[in-house]
Order: C-alpha cells, then sequence, then structure tokens
C-alpha cells in the first residue's frame, strides 16, 4: 500500500504544511492518494493488510466487551473502519499527526472509512503518537494498539517517528497495554531485526504477510503478553 508510486495524472486537491514539510490530497478517478513530501503515504483502493492490522488484533483479545482500542494513525480510515466492525469494541482513541488528514477523513474520505469519524465510539486526538505514547496522556490502557504511522519499522516517513519502535518505544507501548491486550503494527518490509525486539518485550510474537500487487508483502507484526 503506502509504496505505490503517486498516479502521475491524479489532481491535487489540496496542499498543507505538515510535520517536517508538506501534506497532499490527490483524487484519481474515484480514488484519492494521500502524498507526504512527494512520498506516497496511503490511497484508497486497496487496504487489506490495513484491514487486517485491526482484525488480527482483536482476534487475539480474548476480553468479551467493552474493549479500548488505540488506532494510529488515521489515513484513509481503513484500519479504524475494521475495528468498529467488532461488536465488542466499545471506544477507539484514534492519534493522527496531521489535522489535514482529520479534516479530509471527515470530508472526501469519509465514505472510505463508511463515516467511521462520525461513531459515536471514535475520539480522535490530534497529536504526534510518539510524543503521546511516552507522555503518559491520559494514562489509558488499551486491549488493542494498531499502529500504521510509518511505511514500517525500518521506513517511517519521519526521523522522529524511528524512536516508536526502539526499545524504549517498546517499553512504552507495552505500558499502554490492558492485560491481555495486543499490538500490531503494520510494515512494508520485512523487518527481522524489528520482530527479534519485540521478543524481547512481549512472550507472543508473530508475523503475518499479506501478498501485494507488486513487490514484497506486505507485513503485520503481531505482539502479545503471556
Ligand atoms: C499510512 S497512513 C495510515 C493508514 C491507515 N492504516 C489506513 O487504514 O488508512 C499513516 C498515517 O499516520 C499519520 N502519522 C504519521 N506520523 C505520525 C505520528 N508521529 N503521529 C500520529 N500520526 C502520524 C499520517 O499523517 C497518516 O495519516
Amino acid at each position: 500500500m503506502h509504496t505505490f508510486e503517486p498516479t502521475t495524472d491524479a489532481e491535487e486537491i489540496e496542499r498543507v504544511p505538515a510535520a517536517d514539510g508538506e501534506l497532499a490530497l490527490r483524487r484519481a478517478g474515484e480514488h484519492y492518494e494521500i502524498i507526504s513530501n512527494g512520498c506516497f503515504l496511503m490511497d484508497t483502493r486497496a487496504g487489506a493488510s490495513e484491514r487486517l492490522l485491526a482484525r488480527t488484533a482483536l482476534a487475539a483479545v480474548t476480553a468479551p466487551g467493552d474493549l479500548r482500542v488505540l488506532v494510529g494513525g488515521l489515513g484513509v480510515g481503513f484500519t479504524l473502519r475494521e475495528t468498529l466492525t467488532d461488536p465488542r469494541v466499545a471506544h477507539v482513541r484514534v492519534i493522527e499527526r496531521e489535522p489535514a488528514v482529520v479534516r479530509w477523513g471527515r470530508g472526501p474520505l469519509a465514505p472510505f472509512s463508511g463515516h467511521a469519524l462520525d461513531d459515536a465510539r471514535v475520539h480522535v486526538v490530534t497529536a504526534d503518537l510518539v510524543a503521546w505514547v511516552r507522555s503518559g496522556a491520559g494514562d489509558e490502557r488499551f486491549h488493542a494498539l494498531c499502529l500504521d504511522i510509518d511505511n514500517g519499522p525500518d521506513w517511517t516517513v519521519t526521523d522522529g517517528n524511528a524512536s516508536l519502535y526502539d526499545d524504549a518505544g517498546l517499553a512504552a507501548l507495552r505500558e499502554r497495554l490492558a492485560p491481555g491486550g495486543v499490538l500490531t503494527v503494520w510494515s512494508a518490509t520485512a523487518s527481522p531485526g524489528f520482530a527479534d525486539r519485540l521478543r524481547g518485550h512481549f512472550a507472543r510474537v508473530r508475523v503475518e504477510r499479506v501478498p501485494v500487487a507488486r513487490g514484497e508483502p506486505d507485513v503485520v507484526f503481531v505482539a502479545q503478553e503471556g
């Protein structure tokens, strides 16, 4: 997903300043693309691995209800939409750094998320996820942390995001999990070093691969206590 080339004949809808650069929303036919500093970030065409990010986390959670989920970041909302299909989910905290992405999510991208931002269970925080996780803001704990803010642990969209995936970042994420909680992390590359690092923090770690039209499969890392 995040690694396709931008469509050359796409029409630019809006371009805004963003963390470390700029962000653009482009339309190509019925579909939209989000471009970060000229680099493809996400589009509305596919989404299988983004949905799996939520589905595989929630499948591993055994709690019967009142689930709390964190989704970071929003993108076009495929992961968020998937969380809302689980009737056990009572609260979804979305952490998205770019205000424009949230605005687009309520505007032209709303149909692609099934208007997920209007769901009463969804609570959006416009913030840097890396800082938010480490700050202890709100002291919230989650049954599932579904993270997709980069092209992967080895391919971050901004330099500051790298510290989400180091030992201190993983320790902070673990602190955010409720008992029996699950962490899932999206990646465009296999990142074996990251899988090993996860094993240093979580008892159970597995790697799901999702075939894509071109190139390496997308990867979802799944990490859980006990
Ligand atoms: C690839 S998209 C997410 C795709 C999403 N899984 C979906 O289903 O559409 C990555 C998102 O993370 C956001 N993002 C990047 N770095 C972030 C950070 N440090 N904190 C919060 N959001 C961030 C981007 O603005 C973008 O909306």
